[in-house]
């Protein structure tokens, strides 16, 4: 297995509060890892320096082998790193469809500008066309995107990250406000799009039993710090862990 990202001694501060602190992280590639831990834990703090929304107070991050410390959500994003749902926001004045090839247009850029074979400048229409289908927009997808309910744009947000391609994608609770079948169904489908093509999958997801259930690793974050990192059963059998979760929860 080949890393994707690794941060080192990754630190956060607002003010006297830590954040993150000093956070060492491997993602290793093709995965699912998911981070959790309480409220406040430090999880979007982390996401959001990663994706360079935030700037560290110290710490590196490496994503592909590279450093990639300090730079715009921007330059990650066209390394292949994507954040859903903010990076790629959908266009209400745009169709379904539109709001896809655009984003698949954002990947052909991408990879012209990497100096990839033209071969792969492939049709972005076709593209679309064929996400759109995955995630279950085929017949709507000359549709507004203003038109949307919330479970449809909610697919259509997924549809426009796939058509990116990004090599990892990370999700902040992606189901937030979501029913529990929505939830499960939500994170089935981008983990069986993570399968197909072939990115790595970092999450962050509240939902206990759904974390457990599909992910390879899972870190575990409290008070800005690791207390624990391993498969599912691992974490699971982690007294600090346990403790963590005031000994209530069941994990
Ligand atoms: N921009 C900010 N300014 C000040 N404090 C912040 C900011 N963002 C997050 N925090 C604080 O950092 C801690 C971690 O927050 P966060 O990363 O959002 O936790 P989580 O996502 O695990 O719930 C919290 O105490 C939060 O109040
Ligand atoms: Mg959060």
């Amino acid at each position: 297995m080949s890393t994707i990202l690794e941060t080192e001694n990754l630190t956060k501060r607002f003010g006297s509060l830590t954040a993150n602190g000093d956070v060492n992280l491997t993602v290793e590639s093709g995965t699912t890892h998911s981070v959790i831990g309480p409220n406040g834990a430090g999880k979007s703090t982390l996401f959001n320096l990663i994706t360079g929304l935030l700037e560290p107070t110290s710490g590196s991050i490496r994503f592909n082998g590279e450093d990639i410390t300090g730079e715009s959500p921007h330059e990650v994003a066209r390394r292949g790193l994507a954040r859903s749902f903010q990076i790629t926001d959908v266009f209400d004045g745009l169709t379904a469809f539109e709001n896809v090839r655009v984003a698949a247009q954002f990947a052909d850029d991408r990879r012209s500008s990497m100096w990839r074979s033209a071969d792969s400048l492939t049709d972005a229409g076709g593209r679309a066309t064929e996400i759109l289908e995955d995630v279950g927009l085929a017949d709507r997808s000359h549709q507004r995107a203003a038109e949307f309910a919330y479970g449809d744009r909610r697919k259509l947000e997924i549809g426009i990250t796939m058509a990116t391609e990004p090599d990892l994608l990370m999700l902040d609770e992606p189901t937030a406000g979501m029913g529990r079948e929505d939830t499960i169904s939500t994170v089935q489908l981008v983990q069986r799009l993570a399968d197909e093509r072939g990115f790595t999958l970092m999450l962050i997801e509240h939902d206990i039993e759904i974390v457990m259930s599909i992910s390879d690793t899972i870190t575990v974050l409290q008070r800005g710090e690791v207390i624990a990192e391993g498969t599912p059963d691992e974490v699971r059998a982690d007294e600090e862990v346990q403790r963590a979760y005031l000994g209530g929860a069941q994990l």
